[in-house]
């Protein structure tokens, strides 16, 4: 079992580690090796993707990711940003597939911003589509405007596309994922506008015709995002492309109360995952020791069960993980009051007992 682990930037380092603890705590035997990504790889081989740091994590059953970006590169030329790093993984290891989940865990009900009984119990599934849609689509890029409001104005475009292909794939990886859960599938567009997405939503109700078990549900982007904050819980699992689902999984969330909770593992068709915690490298907190490490060691969970056939492992990270909420320890971005306020390292340190 190879895993590349890739901390990258800000409290990547500090949540990996940890990660990493964890699963060396588990006496499995694991290949693991470490490799610069993002600004780190940036400032030291002059790209956020080097080649060695591609190909480790190719060869890789499976990618151990932190998180990259910090303010300091937003003047760079957009090939060498450190995002570029994420993005380049997901297309050239073909990662379509991203699962979000969004649970509500029962002792942090009361760190959301909604009201208890709202998110009590949440616990949805979101699959975004990963390698297509406007992040991908060419042409992109500026130029002197032709037509439109201001012809011969200086002007900026993308491309909004999907393949029939692509759309069929990310339509069976959510039904299936369905079929593990409450059997509902709720596929988010904005037919009434977008070619693009009239095309999403034709060809995922074809798909649909081979899963006469499971309930298909189409609903447009803006009242997804309002029903996501109203009823939450109507929801069980959520496929849209790679636009909408960027923005409705950092939504999603928030419901939970604490993004330092959830985890995130991204898919190709040959089985290779990359798993990272579903929030970014927070640079206003970065070296203080004071991070969440638990979506990360909980996308470890993941890894272990969706590309090392470790279930077993991972249930054993999340009963772990389970257990030092219950005694009561929080790392800021949860603590409230009555609990118990530690660090990365201590959190760490918990689980790996808890594990015992
Ligand atoms: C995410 C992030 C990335 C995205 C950025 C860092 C490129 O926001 O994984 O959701 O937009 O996909
Ligand atoms: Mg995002």
């Amino acid at each position: 079992m190879k895993i590349a682990v890739l901390p990258g930037d800000g409290i990547g380092t500090e949540i990996v580690k940890e990660a990493v603890k964890v699963l060396h705590a588990l006496d499995l035997p694991f290949e693991m090796e470490q490799a610069l990504v993002g600004g780190a790889a940036y400032d030291a081989h002059g790209h956020p993707l080097p080649e060695s740091t591609l190909k480790l994590a190719m060869d890789a059953d499976a990618v151990l990711f932190g998180a990259v970006g910090d303010w300091k590169y937003d003047t760079l030329d957009r090939p060498l940003r450190p995002e570029q790093a994420i993005l380049g993984l997901r297309k050239h290891m073909g990662l379509f597939a991203n699962f979000r989940p969004a649970i509500c865990y029962e002792q942090l009900v009361g760190a959301s911003s909604l009201k208890p009984e709202l998110i009590a119990g949440l616990d949805i599934l979101i699959i975004r589509e990963l390698t297509g849609d406007i992040y991908f689509g060419q042409p992109r890029g500026r130029r002197t405007a032709v037509d439109g409001h201001f012809p011969g104005a200086e002007e900026a475009f993308d491309t909004m596309r999907y393949s029939k292909p692509e759309i069929e794939r990310i339509a069976h990886v959510a039904f299936q994922a369905a079929r593990k859960r409450n059997k509902k599938v709720t596929s988010v567009d904005k037919a009434n506008v977008l070619e693009t997405f009239q095309f999403w939503k034709d060809v995922v109700t074809e798909v649909h015709k081979q899963y006469p078990d499971v309930e298909l549900q189409h609903m447009y982007v803006d009242n997804a995002a309002m029903q996501l904050v109203k009823a939450p819980k109507a929801f069980d699992v959520l496929v849209t492309g790679n636009m909408f689902g960027d923005i409705l999984s950092d939504e999603a969330s928030m419901l939970t109360g604490s993004i330092g909770m959830l985890p995130s593992a991204s898919l190709n068709s040959k089985g290779q995952g990359l798993y990272e915690p579903s929030h970014g490298s927070a640079p206003d907190i970065a070296g203080k020791g004071v991070a969440n490490p638990l979506a990360t060691i909980l996308s470890a969970a993941m890894m272990l069960r969706f590309s090392l056939n470790q279930p077993e492992a991972a249930d054993r990270i999340e009963a772990a993980v389970q257990k030092v909420l219950a005694q009561g320890l929080r790392t800021p971005d949860i603590y409230s009051e009555g609990t118990t306020k530690v660090g990365t390292a201590q959190m760490g340190d918990a689980v790996v007992q808890a594990l015992a």
